[in-house]
């Protein structure tokens, strides 16, 4: 255990009650979060995802694959924090609720660590709420917020009464950048993102890349990108090892470094990868 990350006494924040706002949910147009969803085999989807994922299925992409050697590096990777001793964790682009939630992993080590989600999509939220209702120490918060605005995002007052900013925290980015194109400025999101950080935090990112696809399954790829690009609410932008590398400006890599998804840190629970769907990695701010 490292000593700026040593446990602390944590008090769970004193949270005012999450307002329930309405939510307006529009199911007609595919959703990369109940495509993921569909793709990991549950049931929080809708005919447009179904119909959307199944396009993407249809043209050879290993998006099921994909989707489990992603999952089970998230958990893999909270476990690893957590072992570190990291206390806060900062999970942007939750995603539905699915088996080894964040939470699930990092508390069910320190019931004491700190959870904060943070989705852009309502239904997510619904479902994290839904999930998190009872849970009992308020050690888990969920927020709606777009990543595309990390400013208004760190200064969210949910977010500043659940992490506490003078100490480490892991800002998670599992699987959620691709949805950010380069339009978006992802480097400049980054940058205000980790800025805010104290030294010893740390950066976990999974990214889908391409660099794997072979010539003759390119046309298939690019079906599989045109479906996102068409029919859902996100854009998917795959990215070469070189590129999601450069993301980790002011987080040096821990073992192994960038690799990937199934081979970071692969236990006797990790699905075998047959193909490189995402690239994973964890750096540390020094
Ligand atoms: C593929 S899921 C990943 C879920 C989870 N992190 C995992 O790896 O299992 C991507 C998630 O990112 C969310 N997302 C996409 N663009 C976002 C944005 N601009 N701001 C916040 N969340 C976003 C989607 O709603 C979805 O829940």
């Amino acid at each position: 255990m490292t000593s700026d990350t040593a446990p602390e006494p944590l008090e769970p924040a004193p949270l005012e009650p999450e307002p329930w706002e309405p939510v307006r949910i529009d199911t007609s147009v595919a959703h990369p979060a109940r495509m993921y969803d569909y793709y990991l085999g549950g049931k929080d989807n809708f005919p447009a995802d179904r119909e959307a994922a199944e396009k993407i299925i249809s043209t050879g992409a290993d998006v099921r694959e994909g989707a489990r050697t992603n999952r089970a590096f998230l958990g893999r990777a909270v476990r690893y924090l957590s072992e570190q001793g990291v206390t806060q964790f900062l999970d942007i682009g939750t995603g539905i609720p699915s088996a080894g939630n964040t939470h699930e992993v990092a508390q069910g080590i320190n019931p004491a660590a700190r959870v904060v989600y943070v989705d852009n999509d309502p239904i997510v939220l619904t479902h994290a709420r839904a999930l998190m209702a009872g849970h009992g120490k308020g050690a888990t918060t969920v927020v709606q917020a777009d990543l595309r605005d990390p400013a208004e995002l760190l200064a969210n007052r949910r977010v500043r009464a659940a992490l506490d900013f003078t100490r480490p925290i892991a800002l998670m980015l599992v699987s959620v950048l691709h949805f950010i194109t380069e339009e978006d400025g992802p480097d400049g999101i980054l940058k205000t993102l980790g800025d805010a950080l104290p030294s010893g935090s740390h950066l976990v990112i999974s990214h889908g890349t391409a660099d794997a696809v072979v010539a003759r399954r390119r046309a298939n790829l690019d079906q599989a990108v045109d479906v996102y690009r068409s029919k859902s609410t996100a854009a998917l932008t795959l990215r070469s090892k070189a590129r999601v590398t450069e993301f980790f400006d002011g987080f040096p890599l821990v073992e192994p470094g960038l690799v990937p998804g199934q081979d970071w840190r692969p236990d006797d629970d990790t699905p075998p990868g047959t193909t490189v769907t995402v690239y994973a990695g964890v750096g540390r701010k020094p």
